[in-house]
């Protein structure tokens, strides 16, 4: 039977790690996954993830299954990280919160769930946006459709542009938003522009499906989310799908959560009870061991500490790493406009040249990209920075 199955094409960004790794330059430089490097080009374990990890080794003492919902206390400790834990949202039973596998085991059980609200369910999808959006959301069997998002002229969000899809989509339609660091742009809304989403999100009826991967890497951790609180503060019901993937550095173990927050505490369990049953027939029960740190970091004053300290520390390095790369390729300038990157937020940035200069730079110089021009700033370091404006210097 397999015989009659033929290759699909690699995953555009995952498929970038397997190129990058074989290839043997040593100058080479990975731009492509969005994975933090820190300024020698690695990727460590936060110090608090260690230590909360060092204390789970010695004091876990079982195995057994957790349950469909995941770890109670990391679902607390997200929901209050993202809605704030002074907000009433946090505590009240009109919200839910689930953990998940990863950012994408978040946005698949969200996306069950809305296919299950009605027939023809439908979500808008920014454009661009991440490129396992549209895959995740597809498998559900939920209608896509697409607004504007970014003006690649301006390097800029067309807000205006947006607003008005935005406001002729139907009541009952979902919404899909970055909640920060825009992947791929690293363009985000204003707080302005997230109160006039707002308000046409009550005066239309639809409902903001928010995707919050990068919470800490743009402004901070609290000035990340005052967006994505606005809407939870202003409409009835919305839904956040989050990671710890970046935040806690915990990629490969999986770590997210789906949150609902819904009309009332009936439906709120309601819709709990059917994001457990997505749950089950996908994969049964997340992950326990991302949750786990995440909730003793979160659960611990001096572990929080450090690990908000190493959080700003992060965000520090790519903020310095956007100014540093605009300077560079500014002086050097060949008449091309890079100064967007700097004003851009989080890991991602457009860099706007031409699908053949992206090739050329993979093939003559090692340096990977994905192919809509995406850089992962945080693979930029003082080490390889020159390298690297030299070579888009001679490939523009
Ligand atoms: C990315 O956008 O590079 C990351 O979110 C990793 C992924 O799974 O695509």
């Amino acid at each position: 039977m397999f015989e009659r199955l033929k290759s699909v094409p690699i995953d555009p960004i995952l498929g970038l790690m397997n190129a990058f790794k074989a290839d043997p330059r040593e100058t080479k430089i990975d731009l492509g996954v969005g994975v933090y490097q820190n300024s020698s080009g690695k990727t460590p374990i936060m110090t608090a993830v260690k230590k909360a990890e060092f204390a789970l080794h010695q004091n876990e003492n079982t195995k057994t299954y957790q349950g469909m919902t995941g770890d109670i206390d990391y679902n607390t400790h997200i929901s209050e990280l993202i809605f704030g834990s002074e907000n009433s949202i946090s505590n009240s039973d009109k919200s839910c919160t689930l953990q998940a596998p990863g950012g994408s085991g978040a946005l698949r059980v969200g996306a069950e769930v809305i296919a299950r609200t009605k027939e023809n369910a439908t979500i808008w999808i920014g454009d661009p946006t991440w490129a396992n959006h549209i895959p995740i959301m597809t498998k559900t069997g939920l209608k896509i459709k697409t607004y504007p998002y970014y003006d690649f002229k301006t390097h800029s969000i067309d807000f205006d542009a947006m607003i008005a899809q935005l406001k002729k989509i139907p009541a009952g339609d979902f919404v899909l938003l970055h909640g920060c660091c825009h992947n791929p742009t690293g363009a985000d809304l204003t707080l302005n522009q997230w109160s006039e989403v707002c308000s046409v999100a009550s005066q239309t009826g639809f409902i903001p499906f928010i995707d919050i991967a990068y919470q800490g890497l743009g402004n901070g951790l609290d000035e990340d989310v005052q967006g994505l609180r606005i809407l939870a503060n202003n409409l009835p019901e919305l839904m956040v799908a989050s990671s710890c993937s970046k935040n806690f550095g915990l990629y490969r173990e999986r770590t997210g959560a789906i949150s609902f927050l819904c009309s009332s505490d009936v439906q709120s369990k309601i819709v709990l009870s059917h994001a457990m049953s997505a749950a089950r027939s996908l994969y049964s029960m997340p992950p326990a061991h991302g949750a786990l740190l995440v909730a003793a970091v979160l659960g611990d004053h001096a572990l929080r500490q450090e690990w908000e300290k190493e959080l700003e520390q992060v965000r520090r390095r790519i903020e310095s790493m956007r100014k540093m790369l605009c300077q560079k390729l500014e002086t050097n300038n060949h008449g091309q406009d890079f100064s967007h990157i700097k004003m851009q937020k989080g890991m991602f940035s457009f860099l706007g040249i031409t699908p053949d200069q992206v090739t050329k730079l993979r093939d003559i110089h090692g340096i990977y990209m994905v192919s809509s021009t995406r850089i992962n700033i945080a693979g930029i370091n003082i080490n390889n920075i020159d390298y690297l404006c030299d070579s888009i210097l001679d490939v523009l």
